[in-house]
């Protein structure tokens, strides 16, 4: 009993002694103040997910494609993440991207400025990637992308976040015969009226596991079809790319100001994408190409039931337009991002489409490239 009354005794100062070297691990230069406001950002840790870097993000838009790759890469660097969402049951599975606490739910609504200021009130860097494809009965293209974001850069210069990242759209330009791309151009415009500072990101169509774009040709099912004949020429991006891109964004006082336009490192027409993932897939169903005119009217007919998401005569414009790069625009090169070539990587993608009876046979483009470590799934 004495003994170990006297081992307790022993053993006590020699835990306080850890604790005393533990606690002078924080340094000066470990506290920051690049808030507006001056508060101060606090690194603790060696980096990485299981730390705090100091940075507190919002991302708006974070339950979409792109949004959970932007929230696994910035909590995976130890930034605390609040991750605003109009449903808590869509948000839920981003909790697991960061450490315990790091990764924060809040509720918000786009046309209240009240939960709007709840969701930026601590942040110093705010990500807006709010789309959407098609118009709803609450919801205009003009009320997201426009309206939307010039209601959130200005609550965000109200509360004095530092960083404001807008996530617009290639070829968005105020006389682009598409309302969509009027909009995002209108959104980037009211954007840098109010944070002159604002960083603009232009992707291109993005794909990845849960695109709308490799996923619905592979998902077709007896037959095919594209518009323009297939010729439209596009330039698609990794979402991983795109979320390599903004997670730079985050600490790169570099990109203040500026605006980016991300796209792959090939330029394709649509039906070569078709093609792949025809000889991927293993689905040799036959293509019909639709006349413009056709479509059209079709996507107009379409555009008159209520709750139709799968085409508008806006989306068909859209379809129907090249990518267009601005000359002397920035891009990943600017980021030092190497961007992926989806021809090496597609298989990942597709082979999902495939039937059983050819589901395990290799496509060598891909995986041979894959095994040379050039690409990484899980990132
Ligand atoms: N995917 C592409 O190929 C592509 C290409 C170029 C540009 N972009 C742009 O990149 C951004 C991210 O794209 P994405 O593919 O990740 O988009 P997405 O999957 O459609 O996700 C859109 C996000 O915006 C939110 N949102 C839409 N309407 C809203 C509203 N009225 N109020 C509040 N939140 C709203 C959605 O929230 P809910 O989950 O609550 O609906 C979701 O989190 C978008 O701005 C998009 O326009 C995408």
């Amino acid at each position: 009993m004495l003994a170990s009354v006297a081992l307790k005794q022993v053993g006590r100062p020699q835990v306080l002694a850890k604790v005393t070297t533990a606690t002078q691990t924080r340094n000066i230069h470990d506290v920051t103040f690049t808030k507006k406001n001056g508060q101060p950002l606090i690194r603790q840790g060696l980096g990485g997910r299981s730390s705090t870097n100091g940075h507190i993000a919002t991302v708006f838009g974070c339950t979409g494609f792109l949004g959970r790759y932007v929230v696994n890469k910035l909590a995976q660097q130890g930034t605390q993440v609040i991750v605003a969402n109009r449903d808590p049951d869509e948000s839920r599975h981003l909790k697991v991207c960061g450490d315990l606490g790091q990764v924060i739910p809040l509720e918000f609504n786009l046309k209240d400025r009240e939960s709007l200021v709840e969701c930026v009130r601590h942040s110093d860097v705010v990500y807006n990637l709010i789309g959407r494809d098609y118009e709803t009965k609450n919801f205009t293209f003009d009320d997201v992308h426009a309206d939307g974001a010039r209601r959130l850069a200005e609550v965000c210069a109200e509360s004095g976040v530092s960083k404001f990242i807008q996530v617009s759209a290639l070829n968005a330009s105020e006389d682009s015969p598409s309302k969509f791309l009027r909009s995002k151009a209108l959104g980037e415009k009211y954007v840098r009226e109010i944070i002159p500072g604002s960083t603009i990101v232009r992707p291109s169509i993005m794909w990845g596991h849960e695109d709308r774009f490799l996923n619905k040709i592979g998902e077709n099912e007896g037959w095919q079809y594209y518009v323009n004949e297939g010729e439209t020429k596009i330039r698609p991006v990794s979402a991983i790319d795109v979320a390599q891109a903004l997670d730079i964004m985050l600490t790169a006082e570099s990109t203040v100001g500026k605006t980016f336009e991300l796209y792959g490192p090939k330029e394709y027409q649509v039906k070569q994408i078709f093609e792949l993932a025809r000889e991927i897939a293993m689905k040799p169903l036959p293509i019909y190409p639709i006349p413009n005119v056709g479509i059209k009217l079709i996507a107009t007919l379409m555009d008159k039931l209520p709750y139709n998401q799968m085409v508008s005569p806006d989306l068909i414009e859209r379809l129907k337009m090249d990518d267009k790069i601005t000359p002397g625009a920035l891009t990943f090169e600017d980021l030092y991002i190497k961007p992926t070539d989806l021809e090496t990587v597609a298989i990942y993608f597709l082979r999902r489409f495939r039937s059983n009876a050819v589901f395990d046979l290799p496509y060598e483009k891909g995986e041979g490239q894959v095994q040379k470590g050039v690409y990484h799934l899980i990132d």
